[in-house]
């Protein structure tokens, strides 16, 4: 399941405001478009928003013109401003812009139709590479899924984050590929329902056994021995495992811990910033009251009510008990091992 589609200067998009009820896709023709479609959160989850920023990017620059090399680069490099402005937590977004532009201007004594032709394949490129990198999390994810597991999800981090096959539900998916009879406990994830709405009717379609819960019943199944392991997925990892992740995703962790059950971040490397030593400097999205307030445009809270709706939270690397990538699983330290896999 794919939930983005590149052809011809068109992004086609699976609408996952929209989901599970309405399956209906949305046509970016413009690099405006793709913005808003991020920011929207049409589509959603950390490498999907990456990689539609870069094809955001490559429409932007077919559209672009102009004669002049400076001019081209100026025009480029407000397309990417404004694509770094649609979201701020998931680094993904921001590798995937200063990936495009840096092939750009890698090439920058080449013609301008060379050029923007050069955008467009290395935007496909991540797309197509995201595939395999989330095949190669699911397989190296799935060493440490026993047979007949019960895996506690929460969020999205499947094919419809993802460019397909997704992080966290890809290790669930090739461990239920790999015959092991595994249950999933998807967490709702209030307020924006990606659990409900998303991971389960995600899931369904793939034929995985998998149980909605609401957030706050986590605990009670770990505590009751129901839950063998948390796979998350990942915003943003900084150098020492701390980990940014969507709203509830800490609570989760520490009742891990306190159950003794492993908590595991999916992620691929392009969700590491190395350049954020922890957790403490990870920007945190605070989106609309309306998500709080209102489910499906029904209000659930009085008028005038005060609310707060940050959409991620950092869990503290302590909580972490492995991260798992493309290149390999990895363990505390996390200081020294996260650094590592910059050099591979
Ligand atoms: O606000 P969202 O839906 O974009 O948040 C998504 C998450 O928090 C995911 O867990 C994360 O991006 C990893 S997706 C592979």
């Amino acid at each position: 399941m794919r939930p983005l589609d590149y052809k011809d200067g068109v992004l086609k998009l699976i609408d996952q405001t929209r989901l599970p009820t309405e399956y209906v896709t949305v046509d970016c023709r413009t690099f405006e478009d793709a913005a808003r479609a991020i920011r929207d959160m049409i589509v959603r989850g950390a490498p999907a928003i990456g990689v539609t920023a870069a094809y955001g990017i490559a429409i932007g620059a077919l559209g672009i013109v102009t004669e002049s090399k400076d001019d081209f680069f100026r025009q480029l490099d407000v397309i990417c401003n404004v694509m770094r402005n649609t979201r701020p937590t998931a680094v993904n977004l921001f590798w995937a812009v200063d990936r495009v532009l840096k092939k750009a201007l890698d090439n920058k004594n080449k013609s301008i139709q060379d050029i923007k032709d050069i955008i467009v394949m290395e935007a496909y490129r991540m797309d197509t590479e995201d595939v395999e990198v989330n095949k190669s999390i699911g397989r190296n994810g799935n060493e440490l899924i026993k047979p007949g597991d019960t895996i506690l999800t929460h969020c999205n981090a499947g094919a419809l984050a993802t460019c397909d096959y997704g992080t966290a539900l890809g290790v669930i998916r090739a461990a239920h590929d790999s015959g092991k009879n595994i249950n999933v406990f998807a967490d709702e994830t209030r307020p924006y329902l990606q659990g409900a709405r998303l991971t389960s009717w995600e899931l369904q379609q793939d034929g995985i056994p998998v149980t909605l819960i609401c957030d706050n019943m986590a605990g009670h199944f770990m505590k009751a021995g129901k839950v063998n392991c948390v796979i998350v997925g990942a915003d943003r990892i900084a150098l020492n495992g701390d980990t940014a992740n969507k709203i509830g995703t800490y609570s989760v962790a520490v009742l891990a811990k306190e159950n003794n059950i492993p908590f595991y971040v999916a992620a691929p490397v392009s969700t590491i910033d190395f350049d954020m030593k922890t957790g403490d400097g990870i920007p945190i999205e605070e989106r609309k009251s309306e998500e709080v307030t209102h489910i499906k445009g029904i209000r659930i809270a009085p008028e005038g009510v005060s609310v707060l709706n940050p959409a991620f939270d950092v869990t503290p690397s302590r909580y972490v008990t492995a991260i798992i990538t493309e290149k390999g699983v990895v363990y505390p330290p996390f200081d020294t091992n996260i650094r590592k896999l910059k050099q591979t």
